[in-house]
C-alpha cells in the first residue's frame, strides 16, 4: 500500500455529486488525514478493508473514549459530550436497545406505513403545484416529506416543525457554541414531550417506548430523550438531504432521469445507486480499541479511523464505472447506510419515502427544471450530512 501524505479532511465538493477532487491523491484502502484539531487519524478508503473493520470488534463507536476522531469543533460540543445512545454505544448494550426499535424498522411495518408517506407527498405537491410554477424545493417538499413521516412515526407533533428543524440547522452547520445550545434546547423540548406523553399517551413509537422501557424501569428519561433526539435527527436531515440532492442529480443526468420515466420497475435500484452515488454521510467515525493488523498496515490501538463512502462507494475493485450512475447495477452493495450492526436502522423507510418521494415528484411534474444556473445553486459544506442548501424548481 502506498500511503499518501496526511491531506485535509473533509472538504467541500465542487461538485455535489462527486468526490472532493483533492480525495484522488487519498490512496486505497487506508490513508492518513488530517483533522481540524490538527490530529492525524486513518481515512478507510477501500470497499473489503471498510466492511471488515465496521464489522471487527475491536473497533469501537463510543465518541466519549479518548482519541475518538472529532471531524469539526460542532462535534466536539455538539454531539461528544451528549448521552451516548443506540449510534455511539458499542455492543452487547447497543444490540440491547437497538432490539427494542427494530420492531418499528422492519420491511413490513415500512410497507404498512407506505399510502401514509403516499398521501404525505401528494398532499405536499399538490400545495407546491397550486402555489406554482415554481418553488423552492428543499422547505416545499425535500424537508417536509421526511419530517411528516417521522413525526407521526415518533409521536412528535408536526407543528413543532420549526423549532426542531431549526435545531438541527445549529446543529449542523452553526457556531460550535450554537451547536451545543441547540443540542440542549432538543433535549429540553422532548424532555418535556415524554413527560406530557406519560400523562396523555399517544399511538407513536415514543409512547410505545414510554409504556415498554420506561414504565417497566429498563430505560431512563434521559436515555429516551437521547433516543428521542437521535430519531428525530437521523429520520429527517438524512433523507431531506436525498431528496433535494437526488431531485438535483437526476435533473442534471436528462438520460438516466429518461429511463426512469420509461421504466418506472427501476425506481428502487435508481433509489440505491442514488444512495452509492452521493454518499451524503460521507465520514462515519470510529476508534481502533486494540493494534489491528489489516492490509499490510497497523492500526494501532487508540488511532481514530474515518469511513470515506464517498470513496469507498466508488472502489472499483467493486464497482464498474463508478462514476456513472447505473441503474442496473448489482445493488446494496454501497455503504451509504453504513454497514455491520449500525448499519442504519431507518434504510427501508428511508427506500419508502425516497422512492415514493422522487418517482411521483417527476411523474406529477413532468417539465421539472432548474429554476437557476446549476453552478448557482449552493449545497451543504464538507464537513455535513451533504445535501442542498436551496433548490429553485420551475415547472
Ligand atoms: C437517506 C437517508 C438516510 C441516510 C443516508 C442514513 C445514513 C445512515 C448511516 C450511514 C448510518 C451508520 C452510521 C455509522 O455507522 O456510524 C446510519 C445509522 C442510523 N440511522 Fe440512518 N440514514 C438515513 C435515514 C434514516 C432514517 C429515516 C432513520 C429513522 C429514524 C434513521 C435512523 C438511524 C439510526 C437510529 C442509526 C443508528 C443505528 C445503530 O447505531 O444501530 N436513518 N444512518
Amino acid at each position: 500500500m502506498t500511503q499518501s501524505a496526511a491531506l485535509p479532511f473533509p472538504q467541500n465538493r465542487t461538485c455535489p455529486f462527486h468526490p472532493p477532487g483533492a480525495y484522488d491523491a487519498l490512496a486505497r484502502p487506508l490513508s492518513r488525514i488530517t483533522l481540524y484539531d490538527g490530529r492525524e487519524v486513518w481515512a478507510v478508503t477501500g470497499h473489503t478493508v471498510a466492511r471488515e473493520l465496521m464489522v471487527d470488534q475491536r473497533v469501537s463507536v463510543e465518541a466519549w473514549r479518548d482519541g475518538f476522531p472529532i471531524p469539526d469543533p460542532r462535534f466536539a460540543t455538539g454531539v461528544r459530550d451528549r448521552r451516548p445512545t443506540v449510534c455511539g454505544i458499542d455492543d452487547p448494550e447497543h444490540a440491547a436497545q437497538r432490539r427494542t426499535l427494530i420492531p418499528s424498522f422492519t420491511l413490513k411495518r415500512t410497507a404498512e406505513l407506505r399510502p401514509q408517506i403516499q398521501r404525505t407527498v401528494d398532499e405536499l405537491l399538490d400545495a407546491m403545484v397550486a402555489q406554482g410554477p415554481s418553488a423552492e424545493l428543499v422547505s416545499a417538499f425535500a424537508l417536509p416529506v421526511p419530517s411528516m413521516v417521522i413525526c407521526s412515526l415518533l409521536g412528535v407533533p408536526y407543528e413543532d416543525h420549526e423549532f426542531f428543524e431549526t435545531q438541527c440547522r445549529r446543529m449542523s452547520r452553526g457556531l460550535p457554541e450554537d451547536a451545543f445550545d441547540a443540542g440542549s434546547q432538543l433535549d429540553t423540548y422532548l424532555g418535556e414531550l415524554i413527560d406530557r406523553k406519560q400523562v396523555t399517551p399517544g399511538d407513536g413509537l415514543l409512547d410505545d417506548l414510554i409504556r415498554t422501557q420506561m414504565v417497566e424501569g429498563e430505560m431512563e428519561r434521559a436515555d429516551l430523550v437521547a433516543l428521542a433526539f437521535i430519531l428525530l435527527v437521523a429520520g429527517h436531515e438524512t433523507t431531506a438531504n436525498m431528496l433535494s440532492l437526488g431531485t438535483f442529480t437526476l435533473l442534471q443526468h436528462p438520460d438516466k432521469l429518461a429511463e426512469l420515466r420509461a421504466d418506472p420497475s427501476l425506481w428502487p435500484a435508481a433509489v440505491d445507486e442514488l444512495m452509492r452515488f452521493l454518499a451524503i454521510a460521507d465520514g462515519l467515525l470510529r476508534l481502533a480499541l486494540e493494534d489491528i493488523e489489516i492490509a499490510g498496515t497497523t492500526i494501532k490501538a487508540g488511532e481514530g479511523l474515518v469511513f470515506a463512502p464517498s470513496l469507498i462507494n466508488r472502489d472499483t475493485e467493486v464497482f464498474d464505472n463508478p462514476d456513472e450512475l447505473d441503474w442496473h447495477r448489482p445493488v446494496r452493495q454501497h455503504l451509504g447506510f453504513g454497514f455491520g450492526v449500525h448499519q442504519c436502522l431507518g434504510q427501508n423507510l428511508a427506500r419508502a419515502e425516497m422512492e415514493i418521494a422522487l418517482r411521483t415528484l417527476f411523474e406529477r411534474l413532468p417539465d421539472l427544471r432548474l429554476d437557476a444556473p446549476a453552478e448557482e445553486i449552493p449545497f451543504k459544506p464538507g464537513d455535513t450530512i451533504q445535501g442542498m442548501l436551496e433548490l429553485p424548481v420551475t415547472w
